[in-house]
């Protein structure tokens, strides 16, 4: 049986950083509002950058610590909502970018927060199927793209950011299982309001923002969450405790509060970026996970669950043998 494993992880954050004090000067907002309802501190912003220029440097701080070229790689999967252009797919753009001539498969999915859970959960199946022997997962995303900046309910939460893994087909897990899961019922309580078949007039005329009832999304991803943790350790016959790192989302230092005391974790053992990255949706999980390996909390042979919740509604999960 074929199993993959994450042999590298890459990240990248824009340099411009917005801190609360920063927002405090054109939102009707405060630091410690933030601070204490979400656990954000600060958020980089873009700029001018596309979602595939911060993936390109993230990917390629993958490949470079997972000692590969890029032309190794036969795959690539992209999580974003805010892809460059409606086509070619972000994840195609990329694979130009980084010289890649072999042929391998690249395309987007947008899951919205959940989108990096989906991107490995499809890339793990391929590798699985033996249609992929070393692919790259990425999540990338411009969020501040689509903020209303006088919505005080959104606009303090989002980031940008890319981060990305490399995946080798292996004898040994590796990648234990992943669990992706949809309802499609909520649009109206977290959507983006404009599409290319659905009220484009608006993206030219009065703009299309992120919209979320925050506090019902909140309740939502809570009881989400919890169950998505169970059915994990279940599919696996494990238990909490053989859990030694949690890699949440980062939408909410409360939501992610809540999954830890589900699973009986300490928060030590929670990789926590929320307080400096805020809200990257798909980028969030590889950007933690980068940060946590690269600085040596991750070590080989520890379990890892990643977990995420978003607009869809979304939400997934990977238990992964590090
Ligand atoms: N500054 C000051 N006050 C604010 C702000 C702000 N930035 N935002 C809202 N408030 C006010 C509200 O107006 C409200 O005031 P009122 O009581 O006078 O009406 C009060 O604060 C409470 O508002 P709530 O929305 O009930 O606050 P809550 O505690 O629920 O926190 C938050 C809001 C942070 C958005 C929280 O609900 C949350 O994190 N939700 C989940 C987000 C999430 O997980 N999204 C999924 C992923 S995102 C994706 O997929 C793209």
């Amino acid at each position: 049986m074929n199993f993959s494993r994450i042999i590298g992880t890459g990240s990248y954050l824009p340099p411009k950083i917005l801190s609360n004090h920063d927002l405090e000067e054109f939102v009707d907002t405060s630091d410690q509002w933030i601070v204490e309802r979400t656990g954000i501190r600060q958020r980089h912003a873009a700029e001018e950058a596309s979602a595939c220029d911060l993936a390109e440097v993230a990917a390629q701080r993958a490949i470079a610590a997972a000692g590969k070229q890029a032309d190794d790689i036969d795959l690539i999967v992209l999580g974003t909502s805010t892809p460059d252009l409606v086509f070619p797919s972000t994840a195609c753009l990329l694979q130009g970018r980084l010289g890649i001539t072999n042929g391998g498969a690249a395309f987007d999915v947008n899951a919205a927060c959940a989108g990096f859970a989906f991107a490995l959960a499809t890339a793990d199946n391929f590798v699985r199927a033996g249609a992929s022997r070393c692919a790259l997962v990425v999540g990338s995303e411009v969020m501040t793209r689509l903020m209303d900046w006088t919505d005080r309910g959104t606009c303090v939460l989002f980031g940008d950011g890319a981060g990305a893994v490399v995946l080798e087909a292996s004898e040994e897990p590796g990648i234990l299982s992943t669990h992706v899961h949809a309802d499609g019922r909520h649009e109206s309580l977290l959507n983006v309001s404009a599409g290319v078949s659905r009220h484009a007039e608006r993206w030219r005329e009065e703009g299309a923002f992120l919209r979320m009832k925050g506090n019902e999304v909140f309740r939502m991803a809570v009881n989400t969450l919890g169950r998505i943790v169970d059915e994990t350790l279940a599919a696996n016959g494990l238990e909490k405790s053989d859990v030694d790192w949690l890699v949440p989302h980062q939408a909410n230092i409360r939501i992610i509060q809540a999954t830890a005391k589900k699973l009986g974790l300490p928060m030590e053992q929670v990789v926590l970026t929320v307080a400096e990255h805020g809200n990257t949706s798909s980028a969030s999980i590889p950007l933690a996970l980068d940060l946590a390996i690269r600085d040596g909390r991750i070590q080989r042979g520890d379990m890892l669950l990643l977990e995420a919740f978003g607009g869809g509604f979304t939400w997934g999960s990977a238990l992964v043998r590090y």
